[in-house]
């Protein structure tokens, strides 16, 4: 089944898997709106994909973390462009943090990478998410970033893991709480990225990994190749690409974790009639 949404909203869109994404969309016919905060960089995805003659690209520049403005920033948006049907939330950063040293921990990288990874996007799910319910019975869909790490953490970056870990349990649970929802129109759709060379661990975001951070894990290009394929399947809820599959769990103990949820919910849902 092709991608059913004809124009996303991609926050997080300036670099790496956002951006490769977004074109990929406009490939397939798919318009975008990219946000993120570096204007040159979406001025440049602009002028590369705006004239396709495939679909429409508009950009806005916003930061995320700026929590008081999401509102502000959902209603323009859906006020130049009513028919967006997906909101994309993949804006992202990871830091390097080691509790062997417990001097060289960064606080300030601790609170701005739960503040990027989790906080604003629980702002931004409150702020977008009436502007896709409003919208039934048209299929709408929120989609969502996390990581395999958010199965299985990793030591360079803890709390990194930690906020995938957290944005992924909290996607488990709204999933089920709008299909219980009489008439629900809003898919919400997770992405589970495996390593890839992005700016994600490059030598500016983290001086610890060197020369070799921007060539950790598999190639944009295959990844989203990968990750297209996914989320244009009949069953597109959960989309795990490549390592994640397998190696990382997500067909084996994540399938059983998530069969244990669904068991506790019907349960709970019992007991609360
Ligand atoms: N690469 C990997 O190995 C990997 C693996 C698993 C999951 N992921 C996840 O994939 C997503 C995309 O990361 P990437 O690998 O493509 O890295 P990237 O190239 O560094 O892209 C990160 C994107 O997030 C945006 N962003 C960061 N802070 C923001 C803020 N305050 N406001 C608005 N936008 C902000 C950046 O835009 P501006 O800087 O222009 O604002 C950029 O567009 C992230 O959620 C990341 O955690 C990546």
């Amino acid at each position: 089944m092709p991608f059913e949404y004809k124009k996303v909203l991609v926050l997080g869109a300036t670099s790496g898997i956002g951006r490769a994404l977004a074109a990929k969309f406009i490939e397939n016919g798919v318009s975008v709106i990219a946000v993120g905060r570096r204007k040159a960089n979406l001025d440049d995805f602009a002028n590369e994909y705006g004239n396709t003659g495939k679909a429409s690209v508009d950009t806005a520049v916003f930061d995320i973390t700026h929590l008081q403005e999401i509102p502000a920033f959902a209603k323009e948006m859906f006020t130049a462009h009513p028919d967006i049907d997906s909101v994309m939330l993949n804006s992202g950063i990871q830091r390097h943090l080691n509790w062997a040293e417990p001097d060289k921990v960064n606080l300030d990288h601790i609170e701005q990478e739960m503040l990027t990874n989790y906080t604003a996007y629980m702002h931004l799910t409150k702020a977008f998410l009436p502007y896709l319910q409003r919208q039934a019975p048209k299929p709408t869909s929120m989609v969502y970033t996390t990581s395999g790490l958010a199965l299985v953490p990793i030591l360079y970056c803890p709390n990194y893991c930690a906020t995938k870990a957290a944005l992924h349990h909290m996607i488990l649970a709204m999933r089920q709480q709008l299909k219980d929802v009489d008439g629900n129109n809003v898919k919400v759709i997770e992405i589970y990225p495996p390593a890839v060379q992005t700016e994600l661990h490059d030598a500016k975001h983290q001086p610890e990994m060197g020369d070799r951070g921007k060539d950790l894990g598999m190639p944009l290009e295959a990844f989203v190749e990968e990750a297209w394929e996914g989320l244009s399947a009949e069953e597109n809820e959960q989309v795990p690409v490549e390592a994640v599959k397998t190696r990382m769990g997500f067909y084996s103990w994540e399938r059983e974790r998530q069969g244990t949820f669904l068991k506790m919910a019907e349960m709970m849902k019992k007991q609360a009639h």
